[in-house]
């Protein structure tokens, strides 16, 4: 018997599919980095008015590519640097095509045991790889955002239940209040985080830092000193512009001692734990309550991909228990996802990270991890050959690079340009920010598939955008 009409247009739409598919990862380390097209084009050619009738799977594909190529950012590929981005390494890749194929529902045990089960695993492997607390729970959420927002939720359960406070029940009004101590240069998402939490983030007290981001302990001792009852506190491991890490021994201790909760925002920098020569940075990670971090980032698994870790795991079921009748727990000890994050019905985030470890092995990711370091300290030093500053000390993989005009021009208008030059030139990609007032470049090797060539390359494109900025003056 053929195949039914159907099946045949699905098994025509996956073969397309995976042709664009391959095409595009080929085109990867030679196609412009940046985009080709506006948002304003992309918009006309998808946009149009809402199709009336329907058209044959392959052909709407074929169309999306044809309509959304030209806007596609090479990020997944070698030489882009922009934010911090990681790739997909294939193994990851394919068990993600699988995952949408496959479909599962990730909440409950009884929807998906195998969504359940490969989450319970892979659990485990990211605790002993980043050297946690083997009891702690841990959810898979779409990103550190969500890792952030889940943790500070934990943490927000455990220190007002400590003061005899039922916040899932009662909410904040009338609650102890809880004070917020965070670094200086906390990631934005730990202040959407305390935002959405409703402990507001004007509220929160800020400890200064030192030039390259790191927390300032005495800093924090003097700001815990006259808080007591319920406290937060947030550390971040790696500075989303320097790499940084604050000294979490130290804050570890200072927390500890006025009993609050210590989260850490360790989005990509949690992973230096993996590389022998780096895992000093993250000494006392260990002490802390709770940790956030990404496979989006530097496990390179595809978007999206964060992760939630929370030492006494009962303080993160109970912040986000839901219960219906319908809702059929699992009767056993197996795991029920949606007991570890925010959401309920999910993607089955746990395929792809399973085949990201399964795929590099715990050497695998500290060779990537090192080799990701080592490039960076490679552009610093070819950038620095060519008379860039380089803001920062490049101990991770985030570089901060400041142009200096020959002639009189704005210095800040010289770097804005040079940044625009860099981005529109399509070698690679990078992103500006501002750090202490002044413009920069920053630069994060956070990709499996960069090579030192890929970096000489981009350092050359990066000189030639300062000398063509130069030229025109
Ligand atoms: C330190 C830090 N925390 C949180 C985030 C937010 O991560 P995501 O965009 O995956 O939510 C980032 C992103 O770069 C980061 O560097």
């Amino acid at each position: 018997m053929g195949s039914t009409k159907p099946a045949k247009e699905r098994n025509a739409a996956l073969d397309r599919a995976h042709d664009i598919a391959r095409a595009f990862l080929d085109s990867l380390p030679n196609r412009p980095v940046g985009p080709r097209s506006t948002f304003e084009s992309l918009v006309q050619s998808l946009g149009g008015p809402l199709p009336e009738s329907g058209d044959e799977p392959a052909r709407v594909i074929e169309a999306l590519n044809e309509a959304v190529e030209p806007g596609l950012v090479g990020s997944a590929g070698p030489r882009y640097f922009g934010f911090v981005i990681g790739g997909g390494v294939p193994a990851a890749l394919a068990a993600d095509w699988l995952t949408g194929t496959w479909d599962q529902n990730a909440a409950l045990n009884i929807a998906s045991p195998a969504a359940a089960a490969v989450e319970a695993v892979v659990a485990e492997w990211i605790k002993e790889l980043l050297g946690l607390p083997m009891e702690a729970g841990v959810g898979f959420v779409t990103g550190c955002q969500m890792a952030n927002f889940s943790a500070l939720l934990a943490g927000r359960h455990g220190v007002l239940a400590k003061a005899g406070w039922d916040v899932e029940e009662l909410g904040l009004q009338g609650a102890p209040e809880v004070h917020v101590v965070i670094g200086e240069e906390a990631h934005a998402t730990v202040l959407s985080a305390l935002r959405l939490l409703g402990l507001g983030e004007a509220r929160a007290v800020r400890v200064a830092a030192d030039g390259e981001g790191r927390m300032i302990p005495g800093a924090l001792k003097a700001a815990l000193a006259p808080l007591g009852g319920p406290i937060l506190v947030a550390a971040q491991a790696g500075n989303v512009s320097t790499g940084a890490f604050d000294p979490l021994d130290e804050i570890a201790a200072i927390a500890h001692a006025k009993e609050a909760w210590l989260h850490v925002d360790g989005a990509f920098g949690l992973w230096a734990a993996t590389d022998p020569a780096r895992r000093g940075l993250l000494r006392g990670v260990e002490d802390a309550d709770s940790w956030a971090t990404d496979a989006h980032k530097w496990l390179n698994v595809p978007y999206d991909s964060g992760i939630v870790i929370v030492k006494d795991r009962t303080n993160l079921n109970l912040a986000i228990t839901k219960s219906a009748a319908y809702l059929i727990r699992s009767s056993t000890e197996a795991r029920d996802n949606h007991d570890f994050t925010p959401e309920s019905s999910r993607r089955a985030r746990g395929f792809a990270i399973w085949a990201a470890l399964k795929s590099l092995g715990r050497a695998g990711v500290s060779d990537m991890v090192n080799r990701c370091c080592a490039l960076a300290l490679r552009m610093a030093a070819r950038l620095r050959e060519g008379g860039v500053i380089i803001l920062n000390d490049v101990v991770l993989n985030q570089v901060l690079a400041r142009f200096t005009p020959r002639d009189g021009r704005d210095p800040e208008a010289f770097n804005r340009a040079v940044v625009a030059r860099i981005q529109s030139g399509g070698v690679t990609w990078a992103s500006g920010t501002r750090r202490h007032g002044a413009e920069a470049l920053r630069i994060s090797v956070s990709n499996w598939s960069t090579t030192a060539e890929d970096i000489d390359r981009s350092a050359d494109a990066i000189l030639a955008a300062v000398r063509d900025e130069d030229r025109l003056a």
